[in-house]
């Protein structure tokens, strides 16, 4: 008598067993929790196109961070909402500035967790671009050299403050070893970089540039940021990074790009980092607020699908919830 002809056979035994062959695992140390930080006293001010996501002064903020670390979370990403605006972003790069009190105000509450400090200007520049911005005969045009030196600045002034790892999500060129350059020369040889290396023009940042006040004025980033329709491109991108020394490789947005974090994982050994961005975010709530969509299982399966796709690191406003999620089990 023959044996029937071996078959493919999907493992449907017990859960342990189906624990035993899973190849994707989420945890909380894959979660890396955003927080906004704004001037003044006794804010916490929702964002009302993120529901559960905060503005927080230097005062309440302790209950957030608190908060963050009691959910097991290792790291936070810091955006600053500054109350003064200027053409060149100085707030972004003064030693009081609110992303600097910020981080300071962080590392006394809660020492081990890591902070990482996005390095930009388009929070602290009237008209919301990422850098410089000069009226030519053919309209405005970035000063890319001098928006360089500024994050440089902006970059050594976090630094200083604290922040353990630097985030710049401007994308001017040159901009992974003019902070390179500026924090080894500072003494912060050892503070990595985590560049945004490949963050795609996208309209999954709008509810982002309300909350953080950050709307470009007039034009778009279009100039500065990549064409969501371009992989290649975004390897080269990748690739001027990891050679100008970027220690950690980001992919924004998340959800609409897994083909190119796989894509890097396969090129790159450094860690990669997804940020699942705010309209992700904002989207799921809705559907979720309407009874829609299990909000628990929706997450979870979202992020499991970035880690699957090649993610060591998932920055997420649903951090927090996901952290509690993964408790429950
Ligand atoms: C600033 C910055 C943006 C985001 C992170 N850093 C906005 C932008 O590029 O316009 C978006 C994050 C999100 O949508 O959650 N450069
Ligand atoms: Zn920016």
């Amino acid at each position: 008598m023959a044996y029937p002809i071996a078959r493919h056979r999907r493992l449907r035994g017990s859960a342990a067993l189906r624990g035993l062959v899973r190849e994707t695992s989420l945890s909380v140390n894959d979660f890396i929790a955003p927080i906004f930080i704004t001037e003044g006293e006794g804010v916490q001010h929702e964002i009302p196109s993120m529901p559960g996501v905060y503005h927080w002064s230097l005062d309440t903020m302790e209950k957030e961070i608190n908060e963050i670390a009691a959910a097991g979370i290792k790291a936070v990403l810091v955006f600053g909402v500054p109350s003064s605006k200027d053409a060149v972003g100085t707030s972004a790069y003064e030693d009081n500035g609110i992303v600097q009190r910020g981080i300071r105000r962080i590392k006394a509450l809660q020492p081990d967790l890591v902070v990482i400090a996005d390095t930009c200007l388009c929070q602290f520049t009237d008209h919301g671009h990422c850098g410089v911005v000069h009226q030519t005969d053919c309209g405005a045009e970035i000063d890319n050299d001098e928006s360089l030196e500024l994050l440089a600045k902006t970059a050594v002034s976090q630094a200083k403050a604290g922040a353990d790892i630097i985030a710049p999500s401007n994308m001017m060129d040159g901009f992974v070893s003019a902070i390179r350059g500026a924090l080894d020369l500072a003494g912060f040889v050892n503070t990595p970089i985590m560049s945004y290396a490949v963050k795609f023009a996208s309209a999954y940042y709008g509810p982002f540039r309300e909350a953080a006040h950050s709307s470009p004025q007039f034009g778009d980033r279009k100039t500065y940021q990549m064409d969501p329709a371009n992989a290649r491109e975004a390897m080269r991108e990748a690739q001027s990074d990891a050679e100008e020394g970027a220690d950690f490789l980001m992919v924004k947005p998340g959800l609409a790009y897994l083909d190119i974090v796989r894509m890097l994982r396969d090129r790159y050994d450094l860690p990669i980092v997804i940020y699942n961005v705010s309209a992700e975010y904002s989207m799921v709530k809705a559907a979720a607020m309407q009874g829609w969509i299990d909000e628990k299982a929706i997450v979870l399966e979202t992020l499991t699908g970035m880690k699957r796709a090649g993610a060591e690191l998932i920055i997420t406003y649903h951090a927090k919830d996901a952290a509690r999620w993964l408790q429950e089990g």
